[in-house]
């Protein structure tokens, strides 16, 4: 199979084109990217010279090349990884937010229409939900994202589903709780707690930090997608979960533990405005169809630690960007 992957310089496209070119030797892989701050080749340093697998840098915010790489590669099947993902830059900045997730998502479906291609997965987040106080999500529960990443995720899913009525082409929508695991931008809650702890720094814990997240193992995720890939039902939407809820305090505490620091190395600061209390999706649709989630949270975050301990090389020079200054500048860090 010829797979287009966007946005698979990124933490999660990175991790999913390593688990697809070493499980199916006989698929190519086609990784469009536009190398933002986030897209990072160092990520697919190990497989760059795999002869199944080849790089563009490309925005699918230009139609014209979204088109040409899927005429070019015989492209069969999208995953649409590529957004910008950060909250709190949405918040700073929301116009790339509008561009890449929206029109890039809009440029994707054009291409599935006008190559008749065979499976297009959107790659989509649990946040477009809104915040849950008891209960989880459904797939039929109503968008009320509160961020301006989250209607720019909400925007393109409700493209998705507009695509899969009146055109009836093959989509499937995913909706995932917050990934974890190597090669994450020193920016999400994980690698920038590791990260800063590693340089001596302390962590900015925002509010009160009884905000709660569901996680799931950065390869469970890949695993999830490869098995909708070749199992999901077209014109489906499929929740993405493990069960696994904990506060960022929890978060906060067990990294500490790992590499052994003081709980003073907490800063409680101003909170994210519009911040979402809780995420927690229900996913029984995808465990009735034989998923479940393989890594065990307390071993693979542990891991996760480690990973960041002994891969300086990778994200040093992530953490000396310009962005940062002015993040921590806005938020007197
Ligand atoms: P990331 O920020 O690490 O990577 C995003 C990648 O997309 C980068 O390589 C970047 O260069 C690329 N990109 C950005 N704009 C582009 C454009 N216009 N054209 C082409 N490439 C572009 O993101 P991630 O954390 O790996 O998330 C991947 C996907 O998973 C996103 O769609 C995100 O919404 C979704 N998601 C993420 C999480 C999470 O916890 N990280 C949870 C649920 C869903
Ligand atoms: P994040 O990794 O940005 O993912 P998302 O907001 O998409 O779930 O944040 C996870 C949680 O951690 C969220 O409740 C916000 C909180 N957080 C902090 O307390 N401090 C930080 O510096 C960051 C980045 C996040």
């Amino acid at each position: 199979m010829n797979l287009l992957v966007t946005g698979g310089a990124g933490f999660a496209g990175s991790n999913f084109i390593r688990h697809i070119l070493k499980k199916y030797p006989n698929y190519t892989i086609v990784n469009l990217d536009k190398l933002t701050y986030a897209g990072n080749l160092d990520n697919l340093r190990d497989i760059e010279g795999n002869s199944n697998y080849k790089f563009i840098k490309g925005d699918i915010a230009d139609k014209r090349i979204v088109f040409k790489v899927c005429r070019n590669f015989r492209i069969e099947a999208v995953i649409n990884y590529a957004a910008e993902t950060h909250v709190d830059r949405s918040i700073l900045d929301p116009d790339a937010f509008v561009k890449t997730d929206v029109l890039g998502t809009f440029n994707i479906l054009e291409a599935v229409k006008e190559f008749k291609l065979k499976k297009f997965v959107q790659i989509s987040t649990d946040e477009v939900y809104g915040s849950i106080t008891k209960g989880k999500f459904t797939e039929e529960s109503p968008f009320l994202p509160n961020s301006p990443y989250s209607a720019s995720k909400a925007s393109a899913d409700l493209l998705c589903r507009a695509y899969l009525k009146t055109y009836n082409l093959p989509i499937i929508v995913t909706h995932s709780c917050n990934f974890y695991g190597p090669y994450q931008y020193p920016e999400k809650l994980m690698p920038l707690f590791i990260t800063n702890l590693l340089e001596g720094k302390k962590v900015p814990l925002y509010g009160d930090g009884k905000n709660v997240r569901e996680w799931i193992y950065v390869l469970d995720h890949c695993w999830a997608i490869d098995f909708l890939l070749h199992k999901g039902a077209l014109g489906e939407v499929y929740n993405i979960g493990t069960g696994t809820e904990k506060k960022n305090l929890e978060i906060t505490e067990i990294i500490l533990k790992s590499l052994n620091k003081d709980k003073k190395m907490v800063e409680h600061i101003v909170d994210r405005p519009g911040h979402d209390l809780r995420y927690a999706v229900d996913w029984t649709k995808l465990k009735k169809m034989g998923w479940n989630p393989e890594y065990d949270f307390d071993r693979a975050i542990r891991e996760t630690v480690r990973w960041y301990q002994q891969n300086e090389w990778w994200w040093k020079k992530l953490k000396s960007g310009a962005y940062l200054e002015y993040y921590k500048k806005q938020y007197r860090l």
